[in-house]
């Protein structure tokens, strides 16, 4: 399973000041110091975090690949194909979020027309192409219709909810992991992922990528970044083992 690490949050913390520190440039060098597999950044239509300079450089600079989140009906998809990074996530983007809060919306067909448009789009740019959606079947099956390499399934539920709900959500992201590998997609998750609740998801044998940002970013303000990325990637290398000897990664204390 691959990890890869969402950089925005360093750049929401160059922005709050609208300085040039602290360099997500420089964050990305760190995190695959830390064994990064790939570098995650949303561009988003208002700037609000990562600039376009940021991804270019990235895109000069890093060793691994790039995966560029972008909104389908965005100018950012021109800058997508003049970059061509490794792979695009298209999600869905409200100025007023904090975040992204849901998968992209494909029952409306006006949506399936503008993200048909850009993945045909980006295809003809040789970038692989990834949809970020709920874990849903109506979802992975439009996926599918839309002729997506891969889907990333939104884990934001599993990670709000609690007790029996939060295994029920597990159920559902292994149910659609495993049907988005039988209908041939490649099956991604991310969202909301943090130490204490990745081991489920990373031991899901059929999703092969995690994009992970907050969590590993606010570990970084206390342990350098590089040591907050091998310690994920510790947990997700080790999560189909401790999952197996039926376990539960208790935090040691002082985590
Ligand atoms: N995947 C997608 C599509 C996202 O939009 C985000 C948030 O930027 C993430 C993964 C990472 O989420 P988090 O920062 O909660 O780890």
């Amino acid at each position: 399973m691959r990890l890869y690490v969402n950089i925005d949050h360093v750049a929401t913390v160059r922005q709050a000041r609208k300085t040039d520190e602290p360099d997500p440039v420089r964050g990305a060098v760190l995190a695959e110091l830390g064994g990064a597999h790939g570098i995650t950044v949303h561009l988003r239509e208002d700037r609000r975090h990562i600039q376009d300079r940021d991804v270019r450089l990235l895109m000069e600079t890093i060793r691994t690949g790039l995966n560029f989140e972008l909104a389908a009906s965005s100018e950012i998809l021109d800058l997508a194909c003049e970059l061509r990074p490794l792979q695009t996530t298209l999600v869905p983007e409200k100025r007023e979020e904090v975040t992204t809060e849901g998968g992209l919306d494909l029952g409306p067909s006006e949506n399936r027309k503008a993200l048909a448009a850009a993945l045909a789009k980006l295809e003809g740019h040789g970038i692989r192409t990834s949809l970020f959606i709920d874990p849903e079947s109506s979802a992975l099956e439009r996926s599918v219709e839309l002729g997506a390499d891969a889907v990333e399934l939104h884990t934001g539920e599993y990670a709000n909810a609690r007790g029996d709900a939060r295994a029920l959500e597990l159920t559902r992201l292994a149910d659609m992991a495993r049907r988005g590998r039988e209908m041939g997609l490649a099956v991604h998750a991310g969202h909301g992922l943090t130490y204490e609740n990745v081991i489920p998801v990373a031991a899901i044998p059929e999703i092969e990528e995690l994009n992970i940002g907050h969590s590993i970013i606010s570990r970084s303000v206390f342990v350098g970044l590089e040591r907050a990325v091998r310690e994920m990637g510790d947990l997700i290398h080790r999560a189909p083992a401790v999952v197996e000897e039926g376990g539960v990664w208790v935090p040691p204390m002082g985590f």
